[in-house]
């Protein structure tokens, strides 16, 4: 006789079993529901070309499906490898040993607003890959333009990035074709070669106008591009630099800055008198005190002052990279910004914090003549009970966790984007984050420029062809203007709370930006947002309507300056058929 108990056990796994299954089913209809009736297509098409010039054409989806089911657009991804040229400076003596080589650029495109006699606009992909630029096509600023003007979008993956590299690997001898006029030289040869499989109409440079956005570094060579392929005999019709960082320096100290003036005050203050605090004893050069210091902040393990400088640093923004967010990834729609900056700062300043936390401020107080570190075990507790974590238990000095001086690291020529990043930062860029030699700062002093460029030496030891400078060759971005770079129809929009605003447009440092007159104001447009950060306008809500009143104002500027660039491409357009006609018959 089968015990109850076991007819139980199998009924319960038969009814598992179905109901997996009408759970499956369900997927599968709703999968079937979305391509069907969905309001976008929301699958694409992939074109690989394969070594011997044939190509493989295959569904492309994006994986994060599910949460694409009421998503209107209509993403296409294509993959056209015979397109790019490695080298597109066959003259110049920087590139030799030069090369015919072609490589695999990726562009995405959305065409659901694509109307006959519309514009294109090329999102520059920047330091990332194409994918992670999407919600910028899907909700984003060329949402917004494209919806405003019948345009077409279309997001261009920088080279070195993504899966758009030239070689398997980037060795120092490989990573000789990353440069700035090599990026931007890709910009004009796919305007003027691109194809959009599916769409019925040649929408090659100059035949329709381009219009390019970047943010950030993309904003940079945004500006880059229009500079040298724009104007009266260039391809380009048209440029909007986000928070664009266009002057390379070497030092960038002013990365604090915004933090620094904007950030609440009793944080901020805290944060400098530690800071200060901190310097004096690595001034003292006291072995056990710096030891007993590291242990307050549970960082005892990292040998190297600099890695806990930059560890302690990493809420407010470490040297080049930080696992967490800070001060430049607030945005203004909580959707796609992060609140921590402000949650470190509830934390280091929080007044019901138990007495066991407070009194850790008066543990080094022996190496300050007896006075408190105000808020110190607050900070510290943040470290450990945030920030420790993340590492998962891998040792605190490693490089899975918070060490940075183990060489063998850093020489892995394995191809990434924070590697090719690291490249361009050590070669053409610079903008080292490090502290002020003077005066109140949120980082430590012992952050300098050699702290960052120790990681340059270890990661790019000289090649055969190619050798890393001593210290970045800035000009090759300088060259363009710097903060001063300027075109026709190249607009410069940047944000006063910005973290970068000192090597953008509207920096500081840079003269008083006026537009003296309409018609410079529709040549060389140029808005800097109140209290906004990072390319801000870059988010979109589906709504304009509906955005905060700066970022909104900003955004019909934006559509605005674009109606205005078309209107003049039309008229041009008439004008040159009017000339046909009339003066040559
Ligand atoms: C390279 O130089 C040759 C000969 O002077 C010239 O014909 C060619 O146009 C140049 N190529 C580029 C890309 O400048
Ligand atoms: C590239 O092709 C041109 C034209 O065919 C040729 O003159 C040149 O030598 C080639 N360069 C290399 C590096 O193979
Ligand atoms: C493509 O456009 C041309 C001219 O605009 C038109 O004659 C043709 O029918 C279109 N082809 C398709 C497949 O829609
Ligand atoms: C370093 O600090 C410790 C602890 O306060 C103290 O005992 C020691 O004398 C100091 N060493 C020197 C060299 O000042
Ligand atoms: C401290 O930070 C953590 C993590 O961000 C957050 O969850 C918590 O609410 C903060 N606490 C205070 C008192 O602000
Ligand atoms: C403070 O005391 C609480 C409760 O007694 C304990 O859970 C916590 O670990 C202590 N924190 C520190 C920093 O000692
Ligand atoms: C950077 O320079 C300072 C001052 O010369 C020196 O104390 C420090 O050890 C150097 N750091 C590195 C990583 O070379
Ligand atoms: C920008 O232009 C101003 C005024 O024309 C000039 O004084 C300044 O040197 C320029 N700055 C750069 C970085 O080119
Ligand atoms: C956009 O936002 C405005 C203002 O909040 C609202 O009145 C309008 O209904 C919204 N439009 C859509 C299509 O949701």
């Amino acid at each position: 006789m089968v015990p109850i108990q076991l007819y139980i056990v199998i009924v319960t796994i038969f009814a598992t079993i179905a109901a997996l299954a009408l759970l499956y089913g369900l997927g599968l209809a709703a999968v079937w529901l979305n391509q069907t009736f969905g309001s976008g297509t929301w699958s694409g098409w992939e074109v690989e070309v394969e070594d011997d010039g044939t190509r493989k054409e295959h569904q492309w989806r994006r994986s994060n499906a599910v949460t694409s089911f009421f998503r209107r657009t209509a993403l296409k991804a294509t993959k056209e490898s015979e397109q790019e040229q490695i080298d597109h400076f066959p003259n110049s003596s920087r590139y030799i040993p030069h090369t015919n080589a072609t490589f695999a650029q990726r562009y995405f495109f959305d065409d659901s607003y694509y109307k006959p006699g519309g514009p294109v606009f090329l999102y520059i992909g920047g330091e990332t890959s194409g994918e992670s630029r999407f919600s910028n096509l899907e909700t984003g600023i060329l949402q917004i333009l494209m919806q405003a003007t019948n345009g077409l979008g279309v997001i261009l993956e920088n080279r070195y990035y993504g899966e758009s590299y030239p070689f398997g690997e980037s060795t120092t001898d490989e990573l000789r074709f990353l440069t700035t006029e090599q990026s931007i030289a890709d910009n004009e040869y796919f305007a003027t070669h691109a194809t959009f499989p599916g769409v019925n109409a040649t929408l090659t440079a100059p035949g329709t106008p381009w219009i390019l956005y970047g943010g950030s570094l993309a904003g940079a060579q945004t500006a880059f591009s229009l500079k040298t392929y724009g104007g009266p005999d260039g391809v380009l019709w048209g440029g909007i630099a986000s928070s664009g960082t266009t002057q390379a320096k070497l030092a960038y100290v002013e990365w604090y800055d915004p933090i620094q003036k904007f950030g609440p005050q009793d944080c901020v203050a805290s944060i400098n008198a530690i800071v200060q605090k901190i310097d004096h004893v690595f001034a003292t050069g006291n072995a056990t005190a710096i030891h007993q210091m590291k242990a307050v902040f549970g960082l005892q393990a990292l040998t190297n002052n600099g890695d806990f400088a930059m560890t302690i640093a990493f809420p407010l923004g470490g040297p080049m990279n930080y696992p967490t967010n800070t001060w430049q990834e607030l945005v203004w729609d909580p959707a796609q910004g992060s609140d921590d900056f402000w949650l470190f700062c509830t934390n280091v300043t929080n007044l019901d914090a138990p007495e066991n936390i407070t009194q850790v401020d008066y543990a080094l107080a022996q190496y300050t003549d007896g006075e408190p570190w105000i808020n110190l075990g607050k900070y510290a507790n943040y470290i450990k009970q945030y920030l420790i974590p993340i590492c998962d238990g891998a040792p605190i000095d490693s490089t899975e966790c918070f060490g940075t001086q183990d060489a063998s690291y850093w020489a892995d020529t394995s191809n990434s984007g924070s590697r090719s990043y690291l490249y361009s930062t050590c070669t053409e860029a610079g903008l080292y984050q490090v502290a002020r030699p003077y005066g109140p700062s949120l980082i430590s002093r012992v952050l300098q420029v050699n702290y960052t460029q120790q990681w340059c030496n270890w990661a790019f030891p000289a090649g055969e062809h190619n050798s890393i400078p001593s210290t970045p060759e800035l000009w090759h971005i300088n060259k363009y203007g710097g903060y001063n770079v300027s075109a026709d129809r190249l607009a410069h929009i940047d944000g006063d709370q910005d973290v970068w605003l000192d090597v953008c447009y509207h920096s500081n440092d840079a003269p008083r930006r006026l537009s003296p007159n309409p018609t410079d104001a529709e040549m060389h447009p140029q808005l800097l947002i109140a209290g906004a950060g990072h390319h801000w306008d870059s988010y979109g809500i589906l709504n304009v309507s509906a955005e905060p009143q700066f970022i909104r104002n900003a955004h019909l500027w934006e559509i605005r300056t674009v109606e205005k660039w078309l209107r003049q491409c039309e008229f041009l357009a008439v004008a040159t058929v009017m000339y046909h006609v009339v003066v040559e018959g």
